[in-house]
């Protein structure tokens, strides 16, 4: 599908993917790529984020190491976006981990839980205030979150992961109200199970 693709939906764009490195992030970054856009992968997976890159030997694609629980990094990731493009019309909070496999709270761990909610809600906040703070200036751009079926389905992963799928949608709802009076779109992406290399483990 990917290659057979002749039109530029995104001609010009200039898009950030987080958790770009591999999974469903690396083929949509990919999958940009082909539609014209210039994608910067923000990963902490660095020779992932290089790789791909390397693999993809176009110049519209390009890797920066954020990790997206860091204020700083994602301040720096949007910074030289900005310096380098002038613009910034995407950006695709994509990065997750998926905490403990199993779904008991009995054997669920604190330390477990707070890091699944700081990569995958915080982090998903820090993207969309430093995004939104590059997007206001043009008025317009699109913030996507990756969501999960996880979030209205019940049952489906562990406590940590359902929770922060079920709080995006949340911040999602709330930041397009906030938003969209600059122009800027607000959305959701919620997938069933794809069988990427880390969904498959679980
Ligand atoms: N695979 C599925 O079945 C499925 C289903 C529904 C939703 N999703 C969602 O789609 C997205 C991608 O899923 P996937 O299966 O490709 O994920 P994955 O686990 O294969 O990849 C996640 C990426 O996020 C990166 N990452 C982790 N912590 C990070 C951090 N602190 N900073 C920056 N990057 C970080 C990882 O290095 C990795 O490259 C996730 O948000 C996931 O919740 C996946």
């Amino acid at each position: 599908m990917m290659g057979s693709t002749s039109c530029h939906k995104l001609a010009g764009k200039v898009a950030i993917i987080t958790g770009g490195a591999t999974g469903i992030g690396a083929c949509t970054a990919k999958l940009f790529v082909i539609h014209g856009a210039k994608v910067i992968v923000a990963d902490v997976q660095d020779d992932l984020g290089l790789f791909l890159c390397k693999d993809m030997a176009s110049e519209n694609i390009s890797y920066i190491h954020c990790d997206v629980t860091s204020d700083s990094d994602v301040k720096n990731l949007v910074d030289t976006i900005m310096s380098q493009y002038g613009r910034l019309d995407i950006i695709y909070s994509n990065a997750r981990i998926s905490g403990q496999y199993h779904m008991s709270i009995l054997k669920s761990e604190i330390n477990n839980f707070k890091r699944a909610i700081d990569v995958n809600l915080f982090g998903g906040f820090l993207c969309a205030k430093h995004a939104a703070r590059a997007m206001v200036l043009t008025k317009k751009g699109v913030i996507l979150f990756k969501c999960s079926v996880v979030s209205i389905v019940s049952g489906l992963s562990s406590h940590a992961y359902a929770a922060s799928k079920f709080a995006i949608n949340g911040l999602a709802r709330n930041l397009y109200v906030d938003l969209g009076k600059y122009g800027i779109r607000v959305n959701c992406i919620s997938p069933y199970a794809v069988a990427t290399p880390l969904a498959t483990k679980v």
